[in-house]
């Protein structure tokens, strides 16, 4: 049985004022026990959630991290190692933003990928087309690519301790959903990917889904048999709407 994960990013939102009303938020939470809860802020806010949360069950985690493990001449870039050393058991790799806007690529997220497990985080990659990959009937192939990237780089077995997030470009920050049957082909063939290489890793690893999850559309998306969470945008910037997410999750 694979633990669903509910993953909140947080993006570049936030002030210290902010953050501090819903971390008193999180805290206030019914969460169920049988889903594994995240949070990734910004990293200026690290520090502040990792003690506001502490006795919490909620992991923290970072929305990205340096291509080296440890830390180093490297200016303006964060290490895995520092990462863990704050408190984060658990990090973004390649999140459509920083593909897209920064142009991060496939060589570069998969050094991440390991940098960050040898530190110990659990890396969350993320793959997703884009609307004009999905129009041109390319979705598949695209999402092979970003997983087979990685795979073909540090092998299957690097996803015993990882985590894949689906998320569809046209889906993020755009209230568009990709509708429950639409995402379970994409996690499906996620998985058909991962079997073939390693049946007992596909079997394990989790697949979350990502791109305008709130609770009033999670429960149909996590009911999907290959779809074990979500990676949430906006809705996790609220707290209760955050909570009735992590719920859905336990059903
Ligand atoms: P969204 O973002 O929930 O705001 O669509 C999801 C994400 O980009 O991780």
């Amino acid at each position: 049985m694979r633990r669903p994960l509910v993953a909140g990013n947080w993006k570049m939102h936030g002030t210290r004022a902010s953050v501090a009303e819903l971390i008193k938020g999180l805290r206030q939470l019914a969460l169920p026990s049988g889903v594994e809860v995240a949070v990734l802020p910004p990293c200026l806010y690290i520090n502040q959630v990792v003690t506001g949360l502490e006795g919490k069950a909620i992991a923290v985690g970072a929305q990205n991290c340096a291509v080296e493990p440890m830390q180093g001449a490297l200016t303006g870039e964060i290490s895995p190692s520092q990462l863990a050393d704050a408190g984060c058991s658990l990090v973004l790799v390649g999140h459509s933003e920083r593909r897209l806007v920064l142009g991060e690529r496939d060589d570069v997220l998969s050094r991440k990928f390991a940098a960050a497990q040898s530190c110990g985080l659990v890396p969350l990659l993320c793959v997703g087309e884009t609307l004009e990959q999905r129009q041109a009937g390319r979705t598949l192939e695209v999402v092979a690519g970003q997983l087979g990237s990685v795979i073909e780089e540090l092998g299957a077995g690097a996803f015993a301790k990882a985590v894949v997030a689906y998320e569809p470009v046209w889906a993020i920050g755009t209230g568009l959903t990709a509708t429950p049957q639409q995402a379970q082909e994409v996690h499906a063939a996620i998985r058909a990917q991962l079997s073939a290489e390693n049946a007992e890793i596909a079997r394990g690893v989790r697949i979350l889904y990502g791109g305008s999850v709130k609770a009033a559309n999670a429960v149909e998306l996590f009911g999907m048999p290959d779809i074990d969470g979500g990676l949430i945008g906006g809705a996790s910037l609220n707290a209760d709407e955050f909570g009735a997410i992590c719920r859905a999750a336990g059903n």
